[in-house]
């Protein structure tokens, strides 16, 4: 039962029972708990970049469109009619002022509101028009990611973040309206737990120099040690669960760092961001991190692409929608500075799905793999029983703070599993939370 496995978590969260990645109840509880409360990435602005824009995704199982009206308001609304519950749009994006019900024909603007119902008079007499608009979640943009919640009293998305936005603004050199999405974001199921994918991105520094030994000995990022893999890196996190592990070295190291972004757009942030900001973009070979519960996100710098030996950085956000317990949607969004070459920016696409793309990445691969054996082993009777451990680092002294300029916690160390603590604390809250 739901009490018996939250019961099971030692209360710094370094050790918890494995049916979290499988049981059902788990799910609901998730869903019910966090996905109907918590504030959800859905898309970036430059996919919704005009007015009639829409594009249709999902919060927790929720089915949603996200429009950007006439009036230039990015709005989210159930993807559900009113009437009797289709799937009101069926595409996944394109531009409309109208969304018309296959079914029966009612026909809602892009604002939400119910504007046509066929032999309204005849059928109905009088129909209060405005009692069957379609729900909207509250919805604001930070930095281009479009978030929405269905919680009236949720605290503002600025709060939501807390200092995590300065990690935000590292992620895209302070200037979030500089970045579009390349395409449509890449879709794929893995028949793995969502949280899985998050726990991992969200700072696990231990798992690359292993699990990913393939392409590192293969050259992906060159002949050197670039101290991606290496302990050198930091892992950080805030109260709210937002958790992100940074491989900061500052200059002089001899890393190619983001040196893999055109000048023109290099010069670009340096001129809009804080210096503080400008300079993790500048010295960090790897900044990845999860937004909680569910927007992971990568940003690092590939050497090898396949075609050439050229640093090439790129940007990934990623997005874990649960499917059922052992079952995840993944959205893969390549983001590019809008004003890079195009050639450039092919280029950073190809470093991005070659290594976190379509479940065939080199990385992902990697990663969906053990995701995925997590899950179906803990389809057992003695698995029921089981409890894993998250312990890393938790009986070592804290190292003592040092002079990385970001804000949360941190600590100069990524071997450890704070991140990983720091995640399911909050999610331990909320699931405690009554329903
Ligand atoms: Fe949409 Fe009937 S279900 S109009
Ligand atoms: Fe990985």
């Amino acid at each position: 039962s739901l009490p018996e496995v939250l019961g099971r978590f030692a209360p710094d969260c370094s050790s918890l029972p494995q049916t979290v990645f499988n049981d059902p109840e788990v799910l609901d509880a998730e869903l019910a708990r966090i996905f109907t409360r918590s504030w959800l990435f859905l898309a970036h602005e430059s996919e919704v970049a005009v007015s009639g824009d829409y594009v249709t995704r999902r919060m927790g199982r929720d089915q949603v469109i996200v429009s950007r009206g006439e009036d230039g308001q990015i709005r989210v609304m159930r993807n559900a009619c009113t009437h009797r519950g289709t799937l009101l749009c069926k595409a996944t994006l394109g531009n409309t002022s109208h969304f018309m019900c296959p079914y029966h024909a009612w026909t809602f603007d892009n604002t939400g509101r119910l504007r046509g119902v066929p032999e309204a008079r005849p059928a109905y007499g009088t129909f209060d028009k405005s009692s069957r608009d379609l729900r909207r979640a509250r919805t604001e943009v930070y930095q281009g990611l479009v978030f929405a919640t269905w919680d009236d009293d949720a605290e503002p998305l600025a709060d939501f973040l807390g200092d995590f936005a300065w990690y935000l603004d590292a992620l895209v050199g302070g200037d979030g309206a500089a970045w579009e999405v390349a395409g449509p974001p890449q879709r794929y199921t893995i028949k793995a737990n969502w949280k899985l994918s998050c726990e991992n991105f969200g700072g696990d520094g231990y798992h690359v120099p292993y699990a990913h030994r393939a392409p590192i000995e293969g050259g992906l990022f060159g002949t050197e040690d670039t101290g991606t893999g290496g302990p050198s890196g930091r892992v950080v996190w805030t109260p709210q669960g937002h958790t992100a592990r940074v491989g900061y070295h500052p200059a002089g190291s001899g890393i190619p760092a983001y040196h893999g972004y055109p000048d023109e757009q290099r010069a670009e942030f340096a001129a809009k961001a804080k210096p503080e900001v400008f300079a993790v973009l500048e010295n960090s070979d790897v900044l990845h991190g999860n937004v909680f519960p569910n927007l992971s996100f990568i940003q690092t710098v590939i050497t090898y692409t396949g075609d050439e030996v050229e640093p090439t950085a790129f940007l990934a956000l990623r997005l874990a929608l649960p499917i059922s317990p052992t079952e995840t949607e993944m959205l893969n969004f390549a983001l590019v500075p809008r004003n890079a070459p195009d050639a450039w920016k092919q280029k950073s696409v190809l470093a991005c799905v070659r290594t976190h793309g379509a479940a065939a990445g080199l990385f992902e691969s990697d990663d969906v793999d053990n995701f995925t054996a997590v899950t179906f082993t803990g389809d057992g009777a003695i698995a029921a029983r089981t409890d894993l451990d998250y312990s890393m680092g938790a009986r070592l002294p804290r190292p003592e703070p040092d002079d990385w300029p970001g804000p949360g916690e941190s600590v100069p160390h990524d071997h450890s599993e704070y991140t990983h603590r720091a995640y399911y604390t909050t999610w331990l809250r909320h699931l405690r939370e009554d329903a």
